[in-house]
C-alpha cells in the first residue's frame, strides 16, 4: 500500500471523470511524471487530506490542450480496461500529443502500442458478450396490487473483464429493442424500457455476491427488481443490501437517453431476430474446437438436422488468423462431413491456390451447419437457410469464432455475412470493405464461389476476381494485425 506522499489524483473509473482531470492537469503545465493519476476503485493509499496536485506551472502550461479525435476514439475505449494504470498512460499520452501531434500514429511506440493491445481487449470482450450473454425470462407483476398485470422482463447477469457495460447497451438495445430487459455486471446494471426507448443505470452485483444461474431469477425478485421498477422502488432495501458506493447513481436519477443515440432503433429489425435471443441449449461451453466437434451431431436447434445426412463442422487449422464461412454444406459436404469439398469449394481452392496462398492455413466453416433442400426426383437441390435457422445456428458459428480467435473472417456470400452483421446488410454494396461486426473485429464480406458457377458470360470473371480480391485483402488484414 502506498503512503499517499506522492501527488496524486484520484479517478472514478470513467472516461469523463479523467477527460475532466487531464485537461485541468495539462492546463496547469504539469508533467505526467510529477503526479500519479490512480483508479478510485483501486486506491489503497491513506489519504492524508491535503492537495494532491503539485503546484501549476505556468512555463509549460498549455490553454487550449490539442485532442486529436484519433487519440480521444482510442482513449474512450482503453478507459474502459480494468488496467488500473490506463488513467495514467492517458495522460503520459496526451502530455506527449502537445509537442508531437502525431504520436498515435506511431504504432511502435511503447505507449501508443500498449493503447492499441488495450483497445484490442477491450473491444474482444465486448464482441465476447454480445455473442455469449444470455438472458432469462421472469414474470414480473406491476401496478397497485388490486389491478396488477403481469409482464415479461428478461434479465442477464455477465461478468465482462473490463467495464464494458455502456459500450454493450447500444447493441442489446438495438437487437432487442421491443424487450424489457436488464444486464447485470459487477460494476454496473443498466435497465431498457421498452416503452420510453431509455436506458437506466444502476448499481452493479459486487463478485462476491454474484448469481448462480439459477439464483438469478430470484436475487432480480428479491432485489434487483425493486431498483428497476420506480413504483416499488425501496430504498431502505438497497441501503441495508448494498454498500453505499454502489447506489450513488440510482437509476431513476441517472438515466441517459443520449446514450442510445447510436441505437436508434428501427422497430422493423427482423422480429425474428428478436425472438431468436443469442441461445442454443446444444453448444456447450466449453469452446474449444474438440468440445464443440463432439456436441454437433446432437445439435436440434431447428429442423434442419431431420433430413441432413449430418452436421458439417468446421475444418482448418485450429488457431487460423483467416476464418471463412461459408452458407451452409451443398449435397456433397453434407454427404463427405466437411465443409467446401464439392464444386464451390473446387473455386474456391482454385482462388486460394492463385493467390499463393493455403487452404489449409485458414480454418472454413459454415454459417449453418446442416444441408437445407428439395427433393427433386433423386435430386437434392440447395435452399438457402432463412433468418430465423442461420440465428439458430449462430450460437455454433460464435462458440467457433471464440475458439479459434481468427484475426479476419471471411464472410462467403449474404447468409453469413447476415449471421454476423444483421439481417439488413447488402452485399453488393458493402463487399470488400474491412467491417467491423457485434461479433468480430475485422469482418470483410465477399461473393459466394457458388455464384461464379452460377455466373455467364463476363460476369463469371468479375465475381470471381470480386472474391480474389476480397481475399487478398483478408490476408493483408491478417498480416497486419498479426505483426
Ligand atoms: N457452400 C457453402 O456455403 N458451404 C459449403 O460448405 C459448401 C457449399
Amino acid at each position: 500500500m502506498s503512503l499517499g506522499l506522492a501527488f496524486r489524483v484520484r479517478i472514478a473509473p470513467e472516461f469523463a471523470a479523467w477527460r475532466e482531470e487531464a485537461r485541468r492537469l495539462v492546463r496547469e503545465g504539469i508533467a505526467p511524471d510529477e503526479i500519479e493519476l490512480v483508479d478510485e476503485e483501486h486506491d489503497t493509499a491513506l489519504s492524508l487530506g491535503f492537495a494532491l496536485s503539485p503546484a501549476p506551472n505556468p512555463a509549460r502550461a498549455i490553454a487550449q490542450p490539442a485532442v486529436p479525435r484519433p487519440f480521444l476514439d482510442l482513449a474512450e475505449i482503453v478507459a474502459c480496461h480494468s488496467d488500473p494504470g490506463r488513467w495514467q498512460l492517458l495522460y503520459r499520452v496526451l502530455w506527449r500529443l502537445q509537442s508531437d501531434r502525431s504520436l498515435i500514429r506511431h504504432e511502435l511506440d511503447d505507449d501508443v502500442a500498449r493503447m492499441r493491445r488495450m483497445d484490442a481487449q477491450v473491444r474482444r470482450d465486448l464482441h465476447k458478450m454480445h455473442a455469449f450473454l444470455r438472458f432469462r425470462m421472469v414474470t414480473e407483476h406491476t401496478g397497485a396490487e388490486a389491478g396488477e398485470q403481469s409482464r415479461e422482463h428478461y434479465i442477464a447477469w455477465y461478468r465482462p473483464d473490463h467495464r464494458i457495460l455502456p459500450l454493450a447497451v447500444p447493441f442489446f438495445a438495438e437487437r432487442f429493442a421491443v424487450m424489457r430487459w436488464t444486464i447485470l455486471t459487477d460494476h454496473a446494471a443498466a435497465s431498457w424500457d421498452p416503452e420510453t426507448r431509455r436506458v437506466a443505470w444502476g448499481p452493479g452485483v459486487p463478485r462476491s455476491q454474484a448469481p448462480q444461474e439459477d439464483e438469478l431469477e430470484s436475487m432480480w425478485r428479491s432485489y434487483y427488481g425493486s431498483i428497476f421498477n420506480p413504483a416499488r422502488l425501496n430504498t431502505r432495501a438497497m441501503r441495508s443490501e448494498m454498500p453505499v458506493r454502489y447506489w450513488t447513481n440510482l437509476p431513476e436519477l441517472n438515466i441517459l437517453p443520449q446514450l442510445l443515440t447510436t441505437a436508434e432503433s428501427r422497430v422493423g429489425t427482423m422480429i425474428e431476430q428478436q425472438n431468436s435471443l443469442p441461445t442454443n441449449t446444444y453448444v456447450p461451453e466449453t469452446h474449444t474446437l474438440p468440445v464443440l466437434r463432439a456436441a454437433l451431431p446432437r445439435c436440434e436447434g431447428c429442423d434442419l438436422y431431420k433430413p441432413a445426412t449430418q452436421a458439417v463442422f468446421g475444418a482448418g487449422l485450429a488457431h487460423a488468423p483467416i476464418m471463412l464461412v461459408g452458407e451452409q454444406p451443398g449435397d456433397a459436404e453434407d454427404r463427405a462431413g466437411t465443409p467446401f469439398v464439392g464444386p464451390a469449394g473446387k473455386v474456391l481452392d482454385q482462388i486460394i491456390d492463385e493467390l499463393g496462398s493455403n487452404r489449409p492455413a485458414m480454418y472454413v466453416t459454415n454459417a449453418v451447419k446442416h444441408f437445407k433442400f428439395v427433393e427433386r426426383g433423386k435430386r437434392r437441390i440447395h435452399e438457402s437457410p432463412n433468418l430465423r435457422e442461420i440465428a439458430a445456428c449462430r450460437p455454433w458459428l460464435l462458440a467457433e469464432l471464440d475458439a479459434v480467435q481468427p484475426k479476419v473472417v471471411v464472410c462467403l456470400g449474404a447468409s453469413a455475412a447476415k449471421s454476423l452483421l444483421g439481417a439488413k446488410f447488402a452485399l453488393m454494396k458493402d463487399r470488400g470493405k474491412v467491417m467491423e461486426s457485434p461479433y468480430a473485429q475485422r469482418v470483410i464480406a465477399t461473393i459466394h464461389p457458388s455464384a461464379v458457377l452460377r455466373a455467364e458470360g463476363d460476369s463469371k470473371r468479375v465475381l470471381y476476381e470480386f472474391i480474389k480480391q476480397d481475399l487478398a485483402l483478408a490476408e493483408q488484414v491478417a498480416i497486419r494485425e498479426a505483426s
